[in-house]
């Protein structure tokens, strides 16, 4: 009986831990402070731009994330464990100052909003192989988006166990992620790389409002009726970890291969964030859970480095959608979780003798885009 009582509570800390670990959905609590105040008030100072956290029926109580944040889920472990996949050139000078979205300003993206979907690994992840994408190859430009509805959809396939193999439900050795629930980047990040991912324009986000009205078959049928222009799929080529004691090492990979999906942990005064050098609150205050976010260069304000970061709470969050953290100090363990991958962009030829119409300009590049037998990303057999 004690026996089975111990299981249930490891059982349930699993649970908290899929739900929670790495980065990601978070709920607000009510009536707290100044962010919960305003993460569901479409009518606050930043419309609904804060609302990216989702809320759940049966909030985890304080004291969960306080173990959570300091447990070693910190990641399932997918991905390869140093950088030197990614052939990083250690003889490049690194400037004082740098802005991926300025460098390949034929790279930078519209900033999204993803809701209160806690779907922040789905929209950093994809986020970054789209960015990636465009800079490794130079002929997509603004306004290219990978589908992190997909992600969210066809999350009960998005599943590993800490050897990489795929897994089908969660449990203490099976790493789901879960939808507007949560997710694991690197999870996110192995998924793409093992069955590619289809542009946004064949697949829309329709979660903002913090439900998943998809199916995966449904996500599977869209992919497949897709204008045959578009259905392209992009493959993470590799992933892999940075180390937080390596800041020249994650320097040198965005300039040389593009932004990096980092993850930290929400404090509730980030709410008030609106310019500025953000620092984590050293009162000994509770964070309210993790985030996953783009870093996308760095720079120097008042003497204090910093990260600059692509958020995905829309462009009425902080500076027009990004935000600046301190760098090098491991802020709220921003330089603890990050991860990213190479881009493989192999069977998707960037060739502009398509004669396909498409209905938005914004997405008229993808017109070029010509997937060449490429399968549909979640073939069925
Ligand atoms: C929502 O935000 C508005 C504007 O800041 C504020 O006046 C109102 O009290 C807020 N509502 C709630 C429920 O917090
Ligand atoms: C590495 O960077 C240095 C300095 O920018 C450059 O001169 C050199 O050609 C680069 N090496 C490679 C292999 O790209
Ligand atoms: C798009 O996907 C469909 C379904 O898998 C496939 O039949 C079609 O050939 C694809 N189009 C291109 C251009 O790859």
């Amino acid at each position: 009986m004690l026996r089975m009582k111990m299981n249930m509570r490891m059982m349930m800390k699993m649970m908290l831990v899929l739900a929670v670990a790495v980065a990601v959905g978070v709920e607000a609590r009510g009536g707290r402070g100044r962010l919960s105040n305003f993460l569901n008030n479409d009518s606050g100072p930043s419309g609904n731009s804060l609302r990216k956290f989702n809320t759940r029926a049966n909030p985890i109580a304080r004291d969960d994330l306080d173990a959570l944040s300091g447990s070693s889920e910190e990641n399932i472990g997918l991905c390869a464990s140093t950088p030197s996949v990614a052939n990083l050139n250690t003889s490049m000078p690194i400037p004082d100052s740098y802005n991926s979205h300025e460098a390949y300003s034929k790279c930078k993206p519209d900033i999204l909003q993803q809701g209160s979907c806690g779907s922040c690994w789905a929209f950093a992840t994809t986020g970054v192989l789209a960015q990636r994408m465009c800079i490794k190859s130079e002929q997509i430009g603004q306004g290219y988006e990978l589908a992190p509805q997909a992600l969210v959809s066809c999350t009960d396939q998005i599943c590993y166990t800490k050897a990489g193999d795929r897994c089908s439900s969660p449990s203490s050795t099976c790493y789901c992620s879960l939808g507007c629930d949560g997710g694991y980047p690197d999870g996110a990040f192995r998924f793409m790389q093992d069955e590619g991912i289809t542009p946004e324009l064949c697949v829309k986000y329709v979660s903002k409002d913090g439900t998943d009205p998809l199916e995966c078959s449904d996500v599977q049928t869209m992919v497949s009726e897709c204008t045959a222009t578009s259905n392209a799929t992009v493959n993470g080529d590799r992933c892999y970890y940075h180390s937080s004691s390596d800041i020249e090492t994650i320097q040198r990979d965005i300039m040389q291969h593009g932004p990096v999906l980092a993850s930290y942990e929400v404090f509730e005064d980030f709410g008030e964030y609106d310019s500025g050098v953000y620092t984590c609150p050293d009162d000994g205050s509770d964070s309210i859970g993790w985030h996953a976010v783009i870093i996308v260069g760095w720079g120097v304000e008042d003497n204090t480095p910093y990260w600059l970061v692509q958020n995905s709470w829309g462009t009425g969050f902080g500076i027009d959608g990004y935000f600046k953290i301190a760098r090098g100090t491991n802020e709220c363990n921003i330089e603890s979780r990050l991860v990213t991958s190479l881009v493989n962009t192999e069977g998707v030829v960037f060739a502009s003798t398509s004669g396909a119409a498409v209905a938005k300009p914004a997405t008229a590049f993808l017109a070029v885009a010509v997937a060449v037998a490429v399968a549909a990303i979640f073939s069925t057999n």
